[in-house]
């Protein structure tokens, strides 16, 4: 989400009270004490300690040091439309209100229903994931996945005036609007990716779509409505930001910004208030309340306890019952990408995508069953949810999230591991977990034992607050953090970390910027957001503020070892207004699959005048969020 969308941490009463405070926490205290003990028994289940024997060095990468991207590197600029370097071709796949089912309507802007909007593609597409299927006539298959993290009301909607208000049903069109799409896809033979419409996997997930909650808070007090007695049966996900694919192929949508939603003032006293102040709830981002009780804190004041959280969705049955995996903890989820550790558990890096807010992993408790796909249905549903403390020295300690550990005690008002996780952010406070610079996606890199952390920035850090992984005050343009876990073993407690880059301009004064100086004019990027790694370990990085520099958001290719690391090379530019979202490499590396999310918006854009009409450039239509596959004109690996 924009950050000229996102609310200002200073207007949703979202600042880390620690951080607001200047507290000194107690994670030296757990340091010292889980140094002391080595192993420590928690919560009924053993959790190795951080401080354990010194930290091999980072793996030595059997593969090659990659040489620097050869593509022709495009311009820094802004414009109406979309641009990709030469020899490279983007393919339009889908647009918000593409028909996705053999009954769906053709779009008509003008004319929006809910029942339409269920039948079609969503709007602000971010998330892309892909499912292979096997291969038919020789085509390459698969499903993918896509969220719609949010609409931009006044660009979706026409006729809205400054102070509009809106009728049931166009709320109910941006509820359709939300959620998620999966839709098959096939390679034609130039390798140009299409949906295939009709298809029996095709299907949509919306703000009304019925869900389940599981894991430990599923059920408890604090989760009950009265349209659910039991605690178990939400409707609806919302604001899905980024996400990840399992490796049993399941789609996970993280919940992010879900203070947007709610509105209304709880009874007073309510034991809530403080939970929903850490959250940000109530923003009143939206009008839904105004129709929908769930939406209303004065009637629901439990209802954002069942947001923010990550949803596991099977896509090759449309049938299944989304899942709410509350054991991967509560807060403004950007993503949730997942590796499996050499012993076979899996892991998922997480970020809390707010100024001052936290890097998270969980490891499940089982272990991961390449043979049967069933088998590993409920791996999410039991584990270690663990938060991240960045040391000056390089290293990381993750603390679990574990009732009973340390401060996480009846007497901090944890009642069991549920409430820890419908708390998760003042449990990660009371950790003494360090306070980050808006941590977006956590992506892991399998082959090589690492992690890239994308910090977006963080205008409100000031002198003071400044330590070693996050090292700038105002930190208006974001950094890269790399983790390596020590033998390539994901589920360590205890990492190294070091500065990939620093983000901004290299060429002013007072930036500090820390791009490679072989990096061009077009090559430093601001922002970083969501991210991919390729075969050779190159990083790209699509950007979500870039254009606060100036130039339009869009993806970078960032060399990460040897000699060139920090190298940054232009790729490719969204059209005015909009973010980059995704990205997402296809299976055989051929496609770089991207979200142009919020194209045309502004603070003054409208249905009627936004500042671009992409991708169709037609009197009337409005822009269309939509999801582009780019390509080498005639084949070959994408930015070889
Ligand atoms: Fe939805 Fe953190 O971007
Ligand atoms: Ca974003
Ligand atoms: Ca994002």
């Amino acid at each position: 989400m924009a950050i000229s969308d996102q609310m200002d941490a200073s207007e949703d009463g979202c600042v880390n009270p620690q951080v607001a405070a200047g507290r000194p926490t107690i994670g030296d205290l757990i340091e010292a004490r889980l140094s002391r003990r080595g192993l420590l028994a928690a919560g009924g289940s053993a959790v190795l300690a951080a401080g354990g024997p010194a930290l091999a060095a980072a793996p030595a990468s059997a593969k090659p040091v990659p040489t620097p991207a050869s593509f022709a590197e495009i311009e820094r600029g802004m414009d109406d439309t979309h641009h990709v370097p030469a020899g490279h071709v983007a393919d339009l796949v889908l647009r918000w209100g593409d028909p996705i089912f053999a009954d769906a309507p053709a779009f008509d802007p003008a004319r929006q229903t809910a029942a339409a909007q269920e039948r079609q593609f969503g709007y602000n597409n971010d998330f892309i994931g892909l499912v292979p299927l096997p291969e038919a006539n020789g085509r390459a298959r698969a499903l993918l996945c896509v969220n719609h993290e949010y609409t931009s009301t006044r660009l979706m909607l026409p006729g809205l005036g400054a102070d509009f208000q809106l009728s049931a049903e166009q709320c109910a069109v941006e509820r359709a609007a939300h959620g998620g799409s999966i839709v098959e896809i096939a390679a034609d033979a130039d390798g140009r990716w299409r949906p295939v419409v009709p298809s029996r996997f095709n299907r949509r997930i919306t703000a009304d779509t019925p869900m389940l909650l599981t894991g430990p808070a599923a059920g408890h007090p604090r989760m009950r409505t009265s349209a659910d007695p039991g605690g178990k049966r939400v409707l609806g996900t919302l604001n899905n930001c980024a996400g990840g694919i399992t490796p049993w192929g399941t789609y996970l949508m993280a919940e992010e910004n879900i203070n947007l939603y709610f509105m209304g003032e709880l009874p007073g006293g309510h034991p809530e208030a403080a939970n929903h102040k850490r959250m940000g709830v109530p923003a009143s981002r939206y009008q839904w309340g105004r129709h929908e009780a769930r939406f209303d804190l004065a009637r629901e004041p439990n209802e954002p306890n069942r947001f923010g959280w990550v949803v596991e969705v099977d896509p090759t049955d449309p049938t299944a019952t989304p899942m709410k995996r509350t054991a991967l903890g509560r807060f403004k989820h950007e993503g949730a990408e997942t590796v499996v550790a050499p012993d076979g558990r899996v892991v998922l890096y997480m970020g809390d995508d707010q100024r001052f807010d936290y890097v998270y992993k969980f490891v499940t408790k089982g272990r991961f069953n390449p043979r049967n796909r069933r088998a590993n249905a409920r791996l999410l549903d039991e584990g270690t949810l663990y938060v991240a403390r960045f040391d000056a020295e390089g290293g990381v300690a993750w603390l679990p999230l574990v009732h009973g550990f340390g401060p996480l005690t009846a007497a901090n008002g944890f009642g069991s591991q549920a409430e820890v996780l419908i708390e998760t952010r003042r449990a990660a406070d009371l950790l003494g977990a360090t306070p980050m610079d808006r941590p977006e996606d956590v992506e892991p890199d399998a082959g090589r034992g690492r992690v890239f952390v994308m910090l977006t920035n963080n205008s409100q850090r000031k002198p003071e607050q400044v330590d070693a992984a996050n090292p700038r005050a105002k930190n208006s343009f974001g950094h890269i953090i790399e983790i390596v876990e020590p033998e390539g073993d994901f589920a360590a407690t205890a990492s190294k970390w070091s500065m990939l880059v620093r983000c901004g301009d290299p060429s002013k004064p007072g930036v500090e910027a820390s791009f490679h100086p072989a990096t061009s004019s077009e090559g430093w990027f601001g922002s970083p957001d969501n991210a991919a790694i390729d075969p050779s370990g190159r990083l790209w990085v699509a950007t979500d503020g870039n254009d606060d520099t100036g130039a339009s958001d869009g993806v970078w290719a960032v060399v990460a070892d040897g000699a060139e690391r920090g190298l940054s090379r232009h790729f490719f530019r969204a059209p005015v207004g909009a973010e980059v979202c995704g990205p997402r490499f296809d299976a055989a590396g051929g496609a770089l699959f991207v979200a142009v999310q919020h194209p045309g918006d502004s603070d003054v854009a409208t249905f009627e005048d936004p500042a671009t009409r992409w991708p169709d450039f037609a009197d009337g239509m409005p822009p269309r969020p939509s999801v582009l596959a780019i390509r080498r004109e005639g084949g070959g690996p994408i930015g070889g």
